[in-house]
């Protein structure tokens, strides 16, 4: 069945690699974050945003989320699925989906003062724990999408809070903001791109020895998609992500959980893009949905060999 978070992060936090964590939406992306992690035996954290719950209702992705570790036995595969709530905002979202059988969940009290993350955050952990699900909590605040200069509307974590939110709470992991943020506008266009605050990680890996640092905000916003969106009509000019030697970087160190969601976006935009550029009379959805499934493979085969260091270690 599903697992938590706990082994995983253990062995990534000895191996010095990051555990992957891509957001499904719907049945192509779910497939082939299966496929491409069984081809490559990583182990991997499917998360469902709160979005993804109103898009495709949450009952519907925890049985696809089931299905998923059945389908990967049946072709072959032992790696293990955890099914993981991403940016919970209240301990009743939480607790519904420890309920129902996720097997961990995300608590974002990150806007919250400091006082008040601590205490949701650890109403969360309480209720949790009892069911053996891992909870994943955040200090500091990632700047919002298309915010002009990322790195000023970022609030970064500050490193002496970190023991003492980890110590008050109980969590099982921690997010931190040091110049991510999510989507796929992360930095200013035709500009030299600022550099990840390492030195805020070094400090909050020095306060919390061997405990496992999520980043969010992950996406490199590979290029090559955006060249491809854009040559087939879509207008993404400017968009650009954290590049792949400081993801490594931050999966060589503490940092077990790397989100990541607009990369495989932009994959399937761009292969639905140019799929219709080329053959604009289909119309059966599996063929160009299909074309995006097969990129989002290629994608994520290559993340995980290549970028986070996990193929292999399921
Ligand atoms: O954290 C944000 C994730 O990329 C999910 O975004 O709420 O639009 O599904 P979403
Ligand atoms: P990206 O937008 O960089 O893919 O970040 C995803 C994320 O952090 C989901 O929680
Ligand atoms: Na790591
Ligand atoms: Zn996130």
């Amino acid at each position: 069945g599903l697992v938590n978070t706990k082994e995983m992060f253990a062995k990534a936090m000895a191996g010095k690699y990051a555990i992957p964590a891509y957001n499904f939406n719907n049945l192509e992306q779910l497939q082939a974050i299966v496929v491409a992690c069984a081809e490559t035996n990583s182990p991997v954290i499917i998360q469902v945003s709160k979005g993804a719950r109103s898009y495709a209702n949450e009952t519907m992705l925890r049985y696809m989320a089931m299905g998923a570790v059945q389908m990967a036995r049946e072709i072959g595969s032992t790696i293990p699925i955890c099914l993981h709530l991403d940016h919970g905002d209240s301990f009743e979202l939480c607790k519904s989906c420890v309920d129902s059988g996720f097997s961990s969940v995300m608590i974002d009290g990150s806007h919250l003062p400091y006082e008040e993350n601590v205490a949701l955050c650890k109403k969360v952990v309480e209720y949790a724990h009892q069911f053996n699900v891992s909870v994943e909590g955040e200090l500091g605040v990632l700047a919002g999408i298309e915010d002009e200069v990322s790195a000023e509307h970022s609030t970064y974590t500050k490193p002496e809070e970190v023991e003492d939110f980890v110590k008050k709470t109980g969590v099982d992991s921690l997010a931190i903001s040091i110049g991510t943020s999510h989507g796929a506008y992360k930095f200013k266009a035709g500009q030299p791109v600022p550099p990840l605050r390492f030195d805020i990680l070094a400090e909050c890996e020095k306060r919390l020895p061997g405990f496992p640092i999520v980043l969010h905000g992950a996406s490199s916003v590979v290029q090559e998609y955006v060249e491809l969106i854009n040559q087939y009509g879509g207008k993404m000019e400017g968009a650009v992500g954290v590049p792949e030697e400081q993801l490594r970087q931050a999966a060589a160190s503490a940092v077990c959980k790397i989100n990541i969601d607009s990369d495989g976006r932009l994959a399937v935009t761009a292969k639905v893009r140019e799929y219709f550029g080329k053959d604009p009379k289909e119309f059966d959805p599996r063929k160009y949905l299909g074309a995006a499934r097969n990129e989002l493979v290629k994608l994520i085969k290559h993340k995980n060999e290549t970028v986070l260091g996990s193929a292999g270690k399921a």
